[in-house]
């Protein structure tokens, strides 16, 4: 007999540990069952938009029975067979070309994993053996920036900037280095007549010398942060970024586990500077959460790297579930959905509308310390308790998981931020990344939502 929705609560609490796991957060948990398009249901019967796209990655919307066949059909022919040395598959084949084509031109070859954490894992181990390769063994360091999400496996935890996510994992990995992010709504560092994208730029620059640029071999960056607070740089960062990994040899890691595959309005986010990464990392939207698929794309020079090497200098780097049949099969279908339907332009329009529309409700809200987005549907609103210095809300005061609770009252799922502490620190955020075929009166009810929600825990 199946259970009943208190029953599968406690089975839940007894025996599920989830991500982040805390009982706090599980006491009354919410057992989704069904989702179609933008919109969730509960076990309940109750309806909710969903403002993140699942975990910033449904990006194709809910319930495509198209998935589905896909994932049937390559399961009748073959489920699954390894990717290891000698053995291939069509699927794998096939989603590694129509990758290629849809990326950077520099980019050359194609690695699947199973997630985001596993493809930044990937990235910092073929960095390193990159300059093994060519002869530079002690380029061995990474050097991530604060606020950064890139995962929770030990090594992608260590390039992670967020402290909460250490705390009781310490110590880290040895040789991941963290700088100042391009915040421009908190950066303090700018000099005069520097801009914040020339000053978080510089800081990178000269982190490479302080390390010393014979140690360090990659930089990491997400083109806009996502879990540490949907941070926009500004437009001249990254061709800066850019230029300082170019001069002092230091490979450019682009992680688009969130950005990728028309999130941001295109189908790569850091196209919109016009920054071609030497690595980039890739995740979520690329099978849009149907099933898991992650990976790295590399340049030419690094594929060139790996196919000189000696035999027994091989690239000793492997998943079992690397070019996963059945995976690949559905991310090729769900690539077709969106090249189909065109999901980049819903993104800009959508994403434009969002943001003008918060921007319009909270502009001169006296707690609206930023509206983030416009590009495409990723955005923020950032709380303060005072606009003119910036000063955030005490922590005490869970103005964060108090507005993610009046959303949800309300029928918008989403995630929030909570103060990590006085200015310059993060104030609580709110963030929006809804499906890419999120509707516009989807969108305008997001927006009143999250109005109301503001009204009901700051009372204006
Ligand atoms: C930018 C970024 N990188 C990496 C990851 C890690 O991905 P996963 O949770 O699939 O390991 C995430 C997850 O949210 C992410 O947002």
């Amino acid at each position: 007999m199946a259970l009943t929705a208190a029953e599968l609560v406690k089975a839940d609490q007894d025996h599920l540990i989830h991500p982040l796991h805390h009982p706090v957060d599980n006491a009354e948990p919410i057992i989704y069952v069904r989702g179609r398009g933008a919109t969730l249901t509960d076990i309940g019967g109750r309806e909710y938009i969903d403002g993140l796209a699942g975990l910033w990655n449904v990006n194709v919307g809910h319930g495509r029975a198209e998935l589905a066949e896909a994932a049937a059909q390559q399961m009748r022919e073959l489920a699954y067979f390894s990717g290891y040395v000698g053995s291939s598959n069509v699927p794998a084949i096939r989603l590694a070309e129509r990758l290629l084509e849809l990326a950077y031109d520099n980019m050359q070859a194609v690695f699947f994993t199973s997630g985001g954490a596993e493809s930044n894992e990937s990235a910092f181990k073929t960095a390193r053996f990159y300059w093994k390769a060519v002869g530079r063994p002690g380029k061995v360091k990474v050097i991530a920036r604060q606020n950064a999400y890139h995962g929770v496996t030990l090594q992608a935890m260590s390039a992670t900037g967020m402290a909460a996510y250490w705390k009781m994992f310490e110590p880290r990995v040895p040789g991941f280095v963290h700088i100042p992010t391009c915040y421009p709504y908190r950066y303090q560092g700018a000099r005069p007549g520097e801009t914040v994208g020339q000053a978080a730029a510089r800081e990178l620059e000269e982190a490479i010398l302080r390390e010393g640029p014979d140690t360090v071999a990659a930089f990491i960056a997400e083109p806009i942060h996502g879990g540490g607070g949907v941070l926009y740089p500004t437009d001249d960062y990254f061709s800066l970024v850019r230029d300082a990994c170019t001069r002092h040899d230091v490979l450019f890691i682009a992680d688009e586990v969130i950005t990728g595959f028309c999130r941001t309005g295109r189908w790569f986010a850091l196209s919109h500077w016009d920054v071609k990464p030497d690595i980039l990392s890739f995740a979520k939207g690329v099978t849009s959460g149907y099933l898991p698929l992650g990976g790295i794309m590399v340049s030419k020079a690094i594929k060139d790297a790996m196919d000189a090497v000696k035999p027994e200098d091989r690239w000793m780097h492997a998943y079992t579930y690397s070019g996963h049949p059945t995976c690949c099969a559905v991310a090729l279908k769900n690539l077709e959905i969106m090249e189909r339907e065109r999901l980049w332009e819903n993104a800009a329009r959508m994403g434009t509308r969002l943001h003008e529309g918060l921007r319009t409700a909270f502009g001169d809200h006296p707690n609206a310390g930023e509206v983030r987005g416009g590009k495409g549907l990723l955005a923020a609103l950032e709380l303060v308790a005072d606009r003119g210095t910036k000063a955030n809300f005490p922590a005490g005061e869970k103005v964060a998981p108090r507005m993610q609770a009046e959303m949800f009252k309300r029928g918008l799922v989403t995630r929030v931020r909570p103060t990590s502490g006085s200015h310059p620190a993060n104030g609580d955020q709110v963030f929006f990344a809804p499906p890419l075929v999120v509707t516009e009166a989807e969108v305008d009810r997001i927006v009143s939502i999250t109005r109301d929600a503001v009204k009901a825990v700051l009372g204006a």
